[in-house]
């Protein structure tokens, strides 16, 4: 298990143009996506790889490609603001989708959608879940949750930014997986939003509210 916090002076930036209150909808998507291609490159680090047989225009040589399938699943909605940024980096990625939104008095995570690839649980399979957003942690884990129970055994979870109440959560409760974060900010507030954070992802990416 592990908790990075990444450390970029580009993400940096981008992560503030995403908090400003004026940034537009089509500003505010570019951007969460492109934040999430930078992640992939830390996310993707210590991927298995093997080594194969090419030719390249001089000679014949043994080189590294991945030996890992990956399958990104994002939880619906804003998950989907990341989803373009890590497949334009691995394209050949499979996705599968969970749908979750947090009900607005209780901030209980509810179920309403789940659908995998064939190849999920499979042993060379790594499956990265992706939401900008941990907060109380409660949607995490109810995603690793649904994950688990279909055998997979290799999980990543990336977020933009995470709540230190959310890390914790996330941690205790799924010890083994690796958990990835462009940053952590302060504090939830008493409505369990992410202190200074960026509002409502969701409805900032989609232009609902
Ligand atoms: C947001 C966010 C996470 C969740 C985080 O989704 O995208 O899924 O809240 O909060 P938590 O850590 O306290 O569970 P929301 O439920 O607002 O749904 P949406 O993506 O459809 O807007
Ligand atoms: N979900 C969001 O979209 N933003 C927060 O700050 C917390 C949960």
């Amino acid at each position: 298990m592990s908790i990075t916090i990444l450390d970029n002076a580009l993400l940096k930036h981008k992560l503030t143009n995403i908090r400003r209150k004026e940034t537009n909808t089509k500003d505010f998507y570019h951007n969460v996506s492109e934040i999430a291609g930078l992640m992939t490159y830390e996310i993707s680090k210590d991927f298995p790889i093997k080594n194969v047989e090419i030719e390249t225009p001089i000679c014949k040589s043994m080189q590294p490609e991945l030996a890992c399938e990956l399958v990104i699943v994002p939880i619906l909605r804003a998950g989907l603001g990341m989803l373009d940024g890590v497949r334009r980096l691995i394209p050949t990625a499979k996705v599968g989708f969970i749908g979750l939104y947090r009900d607005e008095e209780t901030h209980m995570p509810h179920e309403y959608f789940a659908k995998f690839p064939s190849n999920l649980a499979d042993d060379n399979t790594i499956v990265l879940i992706v939401d900008p957003m941990l907060a109380t942690g409660g949607s995490a884990i109810a995603a690793v949750d649904m994950i688990k129970k279909r055998g997979v055994k290799n999980i990543r979870f990336a977020c933009i930014v995470a709540a230190p109440e959310g890390l914790k959560a996330l941690s205790e409760a799924h010890p083994d997986i690796d958990i990835f974060a462009a940053v952590c900010d302060e504090k939830l507030n008493e409505n369990k939003y992410i202190v200074p954070g960026l509002g409502d992802c969701g409805d900032r990416l989609f232009g609902t509210k």
